[in-house]
């Protein structure tokens, strides 16, 4: 599994297995994760900074109170770098630290700092892991959500035979990617979004358009693609960037939008977050239209357009298996998204005051509420970015 754009802060503590960390080191760096690594003052008598920094590629941490270290990378930032904090090998000591919450140390102040999850992978003698105190700390640490990888059973560096020695480095990775890799509730799944404006030709040179941003929708297909799904992301124009790992189409009109979304389907659930222009420009021609001195300004014969929500939810046995639109409105929100729901025939309307005074419209900020056939269920005013990734939770929770 690669671990590429993953973080790692490893915490060596001194224990004899402390050489197996270069091993782990090693074993993370091949599979892409990046590593820094924190020192006790024991961990230097078995190995030195300069091994750890040789095969982290990075700077190599060991004192609380270096100037030019807290400068450069204080010990609070050192963690929140971090995706994951890993303590191998942990000593009996440094666990009861972490279990009393002491802070003596770089190690145990970062320990202590993070807002992490940490791994710890203890190696000791095999009484002092059997010893009453170390067993109520793992207790302590274990009911405080601190994952455990190992220890092993065999013989010591002292000779004696049972559980102590630290997890093998490649057990240690394999525990590391277990918590690193995310939930992919929507693997296999395919889903339909639409995202961004529409814009209407008037002709050549001019269009029909309104003030999407494409923001939200694009932030539901990333959402999307994060928890494992395929997503087609059929989107107007726009300036934001495609998503990673989404397949754009990219299309002008609501005509071709829809025909985008129809060629996409089957899919197991639709989110229909684009603006469409409800109507398009008949008379549109194939060249720029000209003033005439003292003559009358252009009429505009506008027809409407097709609504792409309301035709994919009748769309019969391609129908996808959820629906769900969205109500873009600036009065009355919660009686037009109901009404919307039904007379569209999706399953959820997300609903949203598009007023002005709102700054939603082209904001990085949503205020939503999910109108299903159960309920209306307001959502707290959150970035769009939080939207999209409760959307696309629901979602999974729906597909299951
Ligand atoms: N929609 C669509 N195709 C259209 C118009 C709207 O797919 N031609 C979808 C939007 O993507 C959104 C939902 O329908 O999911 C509601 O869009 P909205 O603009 O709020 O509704 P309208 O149908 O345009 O109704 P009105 O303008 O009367 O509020």
């Amino acid at each position: 599994m690669s671990l590429s754009g993953r973080r790692v802060l490893l915490i060596v503590a001194g224990g004899i297995a402390a050489y197996k960390s270069l091993e782990l080191v090693r074993l993370l760096r091949k599979s892409g994760c990046g590593v820094t690594a924190v020192m006790t003052e024991a961990a230097g008598q078995f190995v030195t900074p300069l091994s750890l920094q040789s095969l982290t590629e990075n700077k190599v941490y060991s004192d609380l109170f270096s100037l030019t270290d807290e400068s450069e990378m204080g010990h609070i930032q050192l963690s929140r770098a971090a995706d994951l904090v890993v303590v191998a090998p942990a000593t009996a000591n440094i666990l009861a630290k972490l279990a009393h919450g002491l802070a003596d140390d770089l190690a145990s102040t970062v320990l202590l700092a993070t807002d992490k999850p940490v791994l710890v992978a203890p190696a000791m003698n095999v009484r002092m892991w059997q010893h009453p105190a170390t067993v109520q700390n793992m207790a302590t640490l274990a009911a405080r959500g601190v994952a455990v990888v190992g220890p092993d059973d065999g013989v010591m560096a002292c000779h004696e035979f049972g559980p102590g020695r630290l997890a093998e480095p490649p057990a240690i990775l394999a525990a590391i990617e277990a918590m690193l890799s995310p939930p992919r509730p929507l693997a296999g799944r395919h889903v339909l979004v639409t995202s961004g404006p529409t814009h209407e030709p008037i002709d050549p040179v001019r269009y029909i358009a309104n003030r999407s941003s494409g923001k939200q929708g694009h932030a539901i297909a990333a959402a999307l693609v994060a928890l494992g799904a395929r997503v087609t992301l059929v989107s107007g124009p726009v300036t934001v960037p495609d998503p990673a790992g989404v397949t754009v189409v990219h299309v002008e009109t609501a005509a071709e939008m829809l025909a985008a979304c129809e060629s996409a389907l089957p899919a197991d659930a639709g989110v229909f977050a684009a603006a469409v222009a409800d109507w398009r420009v008949d008379n549109a021609g194939g060249q720029k239209l000209k003033k005439t001195p003292g003559g009358p300004p252009p009429a505009l014969a506008l027809v409407p357009n097709p609504d792409i929500l309301a035709s994919i939810a009748a769309a019969g046995p391609r129908r996808p298996r959820l629906v769900v639109g969205f109500a873009a409105e600036t009065h009355d929100v919660l009686r037009h998204a109901t009404e919307k729901r039904l007379r569209k025939g999706c399953d959820w309307i997300i609903a949203n005051d598009v007023s002005p005074a709102t700054g939603i419209m082209g904001g990085s900020e949503n205020e939503v509420a999910l109108v299903s056939a159960s309920g209306v269920e307001p959502w707290p005013r959150m970035g769009k970015d939080d939207v999209a990734r409760r959307l696309a939770a629901r979602i999974a929770e729906a597909l299951v």
